[in-house]
């Protein structure tokens, strides 16, 4: 036995084999096997001589061989083996014959082999650098499609922002110039105002004289008996203008004067509110939840046997503000919203912080507001409700004290469904102004 024997045996490069004359396999190392798809170890019968193609087996048992003869060689060059699968392989091999038995020597060709190795493996790795490349381009792209949805996103909401903030702005410019209107007619009405009250005042002490002189003189008329002198003539007169129902009404004609001018004196004083014309106000940090609460305390028994209340308030910083006046802002959206509901319903106060501006909001599930309604709302002296109920002057004042505390109002609401205000405030605002 060669002293190789057992390393020939398990090379898989070179191929050798015993074959009998009768085509069947005498003994092999792992090299055969692996041609012919057999695995390890040899099988005790094995026919093989089906697996020589070119040249086939029986040309190989052509050559005569001599009995006792040394081996021969009968064949060397290309040969090629076909295996179960029909696949066929061609190897460099040598064929030498000796009594009854052919002894097979082939190798793959190794250069060949390892250059398609190195193909495969260059290919291997072109694969997997252009997988890496894909991949990576692969999640560049799913980050940028991130990135593109998300600035898509900032833009469509700075598109909202700068639709509201232009309108905003739209409905600011509209009110500004109402309000300057309205502090012009307010300026102009106070005047005369001033003077017919004024003057009221006097007149109604005046008539007061007047009617005691008048008693006083009722109370002479017997004194003076039947004497002719132009008696019949005032007995005429005073019958003429039904003196006795005149002296009862002309004290409550002024009373009721009085109180018309005291009604415009209101009106204009909300115009002065809403064009922001008032005089000095004091500016300093105020507890929000304190004011809503005594803004309730006056307002709620109003209306606490139709109306359920809740509360819903954040943590709120002090705000710097007149709070007198944002009182009254609370009340007037309380009276909307109480206004607004037939029957039975909900007012529902919320509160909360973000950032540098805290928000006050008053929520109702009343009749709502109808959308051609909404850009008026604002509009001094736009009502919707019955005359004598409302001047239309609330939200404007509303308006007006908010602007000048730097806040602005959001509304939301639908038909049916109830109206939600809610009123922003900065903090610290930049210029505390009245
Ligand atoms: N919470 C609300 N629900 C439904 N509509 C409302 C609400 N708040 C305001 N409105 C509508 O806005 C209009 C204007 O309100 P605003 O407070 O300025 O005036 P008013 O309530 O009619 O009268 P005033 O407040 O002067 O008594 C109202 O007439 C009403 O149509
Ligand atoms: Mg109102």
């Amino acid at each position: 036995m060669s002293p190789f024997a057992h390393e020939w045996a398990s090379l898989l490069a070179v191929v050798t084999a015993r074959i009998s004359e009768a085509g069947m396999l005498l003994d092999a190392n792992a090299g055969f096997l692996r041609l012919i798809e057999v695995p390890m170890p040899v099988p005790a019968t094995c026919p093989v001589a089906g697996f020589f193609i070119q040249p086939d087996f029986s040309a190989l048992l052509k050559m005569k061989v001599e009995a006792g003869a040394e081996s021969v060689l009968v064949y060397a060059g290309l040969l090629t083996f076909g295996d179960y699968g029909g696949k066929t392989r061609t190897l460099k091999a040598h064929v030498w014959r000796e009594e009854g038995v052919l002894h097979l020597l082939a190798e793959f060709d190794v250069a060949e082999l390892e250059y398609l190795t190195d193909t495969v493996l260059d290919l291997n790795r072109s694969y997997a650098q252009a997988q890496t490349e894909l991949s990576q381009t692969n999640f560049k792209l799913k980050q940028s499609t991130r990135q593109l949805e998300q600035s898509n996103a900032h833009l469509k909401a700075a598109n909202i922002r700068l639709a509201q903030a232009q309108s905003q702005l739209l409905q600011a410019e509209r009110l500004a110039s109402i309000g300057l209107l309205s502090a012009g007619v307010a300026h102009e009405i106070n005047n005369p105002i001033g003077f017919v009250n004024a003057n009221l005042g006097t007149l109604k002490t005046y008539v007061g004289h007047f009617l005691e002189l008048i008693a006083a003189y009722e109370a002479a008329e017997h004194f003076v008996g039947n004497t002719p002198i132009k008696w019949n003539s005032i007995t005429v007169l005073k019958n003429r203008m039904d003196w006795p129902y005149m002296k009862d009404d002309v004290l409550p004609l002024l009373d009721e004067s009085q109180e018309g001018l005291d009604r415009v004196k209101r009106i204009v004083r909300a115009l002065n509110d809403f064009a922001r014309t008032d005089a000095a106000d004091v500016w300093q940090p105020e507890d929000i939840h304190q004011g809503i609460e005594s803004t309730l305390s006056v307002f709620w028994s109003q209306i606490k046997h139709r109306c359920e209340l809740r509360k819903e308030y954040g943590e709120l910083p002090a705000v710097t503000c007149v709070l007198s006046k944002l009182n009254q802002v609370f009340l007037n959206l309380l009276q909307n919203a109480a206004q607004s509901i037939e029957g039975q319903g909900v007012i529902t106060i919320r509160t909360g912080c973000q950032s540098d501006e805290v928000w006050v909001e008053v929520a109702d599930n009343g009749q709502g507001i109808v959308p051609t309604d909404l850009p008026h709302i604002f509009d001094p002296f736009f009502t919707t409700k019955p005359v004598g109920k409302g001047a239309g002057l609330g939200l404007a004042v509303s308006y007006g004290i908010v602007q000048q505390h730097h806040g602005r109002i959001e509304v939301k609401s639908e038909p049916g469904r109830g109206a939600t205000f809610r009123v922003w405030l900065p903090v610290s605002p930049p210029t505390a102004r009245s």
